[in-house]
């Protein structure tokens, strides 16, 4: 099953650095894809989230690069790492231990191979959910565009604001999704904003800039 998809990704994903993290390669289907404006039904991918690196994503890796004291010998666990950009340049940046985690396992696999495409060989992968659960191996927690639905929002949220509790600490990246309310904003501190590449632009209407937060205590 990997093998196939293996092939499947190197079949249908462009190398780009036309994104807010140029320092790191990725493949993804962008506008120089031929999948890119094929009918969905020709796509041999189910929801494919991992071949697109989303603007929230790219505000987290953007703020990691440029701010590698918020990883730098750090616990490392990227929620939801779909292409694994958040997961890659935290372990560029020296992180301790990094985990890169998503649900589907194909994210899981996109990441492996981007990593070895950045020679990036110092990261763990993982397909649980940790959403809800304690983290105690970890200090620090990537999210990267995760409040794309209110009610997830409002679940992922919560536990998030758990974990700050536990003394972890949190970094959201988001583009201003729906799921991340004004109440919720008042409860996070805005570390920096960033304008989105034209491309990114194209691929996310109505965005023009994305932003990375750290929740407060
Ligand atoms: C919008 S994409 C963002 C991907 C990446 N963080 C980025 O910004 O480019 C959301 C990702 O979250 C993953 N996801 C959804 N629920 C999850 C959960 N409970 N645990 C881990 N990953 C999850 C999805 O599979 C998807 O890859």
């Amino acid at each position: 099953m990997l093998n196939e998809f293996r092939a499947l990704f190197m079949k249908h994903t462009v190398v780009t650095r036309n994104h807010l993290t140029p320092e790191l390669a990725l493949r993804l289907i962008t506008s120089a894809s031929p999948l890119w404006s094929s009918p969905a039904e020709n796509s041999p991918f189910v929801d494919p989230y991992w071949a697109f690196y989303w603007p929230g994503g790219q505000a987290v890796a953007r703020y990691i690069l440029d701010n590698a004291e918020a990883v730098l010998h750090r616990n490392v666990l990227d929620i939801g790492c779909g292409c694994g950009a958040g997961a890659i340049a935290a372990a560029l940046k020296e992180a301790k231990l990094v985990v890169a985690n998503d649900i589907d396992i194909y994210a899981v696999e996109a990441t492996r191979m981007n990593a070895d495409l950045n020679k990036i060989v110092n990261i763990q992968t993982s397909t649980n959910n940790y959403i809800g659960t304690k983290c105690e191996q970890f200090d620090t927690i990537l999210i990267g565009d995760m409040f794309y639905d209110e009610e997830f929002g409002q679940y992922l949220f919560n536990w998030l604001s758990e974990m700050t509790r536990h003394r972890k600490t949190i970094l959201i990246g988001d583009p201003g999704r729906h799921g991340l309310t004004d109440a919720r904003r008042r409860q996070m501190a805005l570390l920096a904003t960033y304008q989105l590449t034209n491309e990114t632009r194209r691929e996310n209407h109505g965005f023009s800039q994305t932003t990375v937060w750290r929740l407060k205590e």
